[in-house]
Formats: C-alpha cells, sequence, structure tokens
C-alpha cells in the first residue's frame, strides 16, 4: 500500500479517499480556468495536474518518480533515463492528430509518477487536443477493455490507439459534461467507480471555486 498524508491504512479506505477528493480537484480545475492556462504538451503541465490532484493525498505528488515500475510485462522508462526521455517527449511536435497520439503514447512509456499517470495524462492530452485542434476525446465513448489493450499494444504498434481516440473526438471542448463524465470513466478504467462527480459537487457548495 502507498503511504499517504490522510493516515489510512486499509488499502480500500484510501481508493474511495482517493477517488473522492482527486475527483473533487479535477472539477475545481476545469471550472477555476487552472486548466487552460496551463500550457499544453509540456512536463510542467502534466506535473501541475498531478500536483493539484494528489497533493492533499500523496507525498509523492507532482514529483518525479524515483523507483521503477512496471505493468503486466511492460516496464516503464527506467528511472535512469527517464528525466532525459521527458526533454525529448516535451519537444515532440503536436500539430497534428497522429503527432498528438504518438507524443501521448510516448508520454505513457515514461509513466513520470509513481501512480496517477493513467488519469492525468488522459487531461494532459485533452489539453493538446483542445489547444491544438479544437477537439477533445469525449471518453464516456471509449470502452474500457479496448482503450487498455490499446495502450497494452501502444509501445509496439500504435495503430490501435489511433483509431480509438479518432472515433471519439467531440468538438465540445468547453462542455461541463463532457468533462465530467470523461472524468468518471477514466477513472473507472484505473477501477474507480465509488463517486460521481455530479454528486460530488452537488454535497460540497462552497466548494465550487
Ligand atoms: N501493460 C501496459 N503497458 C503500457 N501501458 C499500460 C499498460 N497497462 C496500463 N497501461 C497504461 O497505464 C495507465 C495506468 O497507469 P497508473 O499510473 O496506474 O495510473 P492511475 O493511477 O491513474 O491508474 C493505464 O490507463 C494505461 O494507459
Ligand atoms: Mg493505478
Amino acid at each position: 500500500m502507498l503511504e499517504n498524508r490522510l493516515g489510512i491504512t486499509d488499502s480500500t479506505e484510501l481508493a474511495r479517499e482517493e477517488e473522492r477528493i482527486s475527483k473533487q480537484k479535477a472539477i475545481q480545475m476545469f471550472e477555476s480556468g487552472f486548466l487552460d492556462r496551463l500550457e499544453a504538451g509540456t512536463v510542467q503541465c502534466l506535473t501541475e495536474i498531478h500536483r493539484i490532484l494528489f497533493e492533499d493525498i500523496y507525498p509523492f505528488a507532482g514529483k518525479i518518480r524515483e523507483v521503477n515500475i512496471s505493468k503486466g510485462s511492460f516496464r516503464f522508462a527506467p528511472v535512469m533515463y527517464l528525466r532525459e526521455a521527458l526533454k525529448n517527449i516535451e519537444k515532440m511536435p503536436q500539430k497534428e492528430f497522429e503527432q498528438i497520439v504518438e507524443k501521448y503514447v510516448e508520454m505513457n512509456i515514461a509513466h513520470p509518477f509513481r501512480e496517477g499517470n493513467g488519469r492525468i495524462t488522459r487531461i494532459w492530452l485533452d489539453l493538446i487536443f483542445k489547444k491544438e485542434l479544437g477537439f477533445v476525446v469525449d471518453w464516456s465513448q471509449v470502452d474500457k477493455e479496448d482503450y487498455l489493450l490499446a495502450m497494452e499494444r501502444s509501445p509496439i504498434r500504435d495503430i490501435e490507439i489511433k483509431y480509438i481516440l479518432k472515433n471519439a473526438l467531440t468538438d465540445k471542448i468547453n462542455n461541463r459534461e463532457v468533462y465530467r463524465k470523461g472524468i468518471d470513466h477514466s477513472y473507472y478504467y484505473e477501477g474507480y467507480i465509488v463517486y460521481k462527480t455530479m454528486d460530488l459537487q452537488k454535497k460540497n457548495p462552497k466548494d465550487k471555486k
């Protein structure tokens, strides 16, 4: 279990609290205009999103990892090369759809943080799409199994993830509902299904800004 700032020792409880707190942060980021002030496609942009989402939960919020990590049989970028890799990824072009997905795939291979990479990198990706192409991904239209399989394959073959994302693009880039449903769906990919962003805000009207 991950060391956390909440003093929680039960992993189920930690997952619930992580979901509740970070989803509220995700709503605030959108509503306050914070996301639009970030420079799309930079490492700083990704780091800021990570820091804000997880600062109340994990000591490693916004900090590049110091340990090697893997999923299934895939090892993400070794710590030894991680910072160099991030500099190179930041320089990758992002003018066209294909380039943007290729950049996203490389950022996933880097997996800069100890946890939370899936969720924050999807927000980061949408900011690039939004700025460069005037589209975002409607994640509620992206099937979980299809997505995860495509990401697992993406380091060797990116055609599937390109196909999946292309089919889910929407021009409703400033639409609250698209964003919120997208956050819920993105969390669902990672197994977080207890809270809905819609209900979270209703219960906490004073958290609005
Ligand atoms: N075998 C794999 N190979 C490459 N990428 C993967 C693999 N499995 C999952 N991923 C990617 O990693 C993400 C999960 O990373 P993680 O750091 O655990 O994020 P989160 O904490 O948000 O769940 C998935 O959303 C997917 O994009
Ligand atoms: Mg995870």
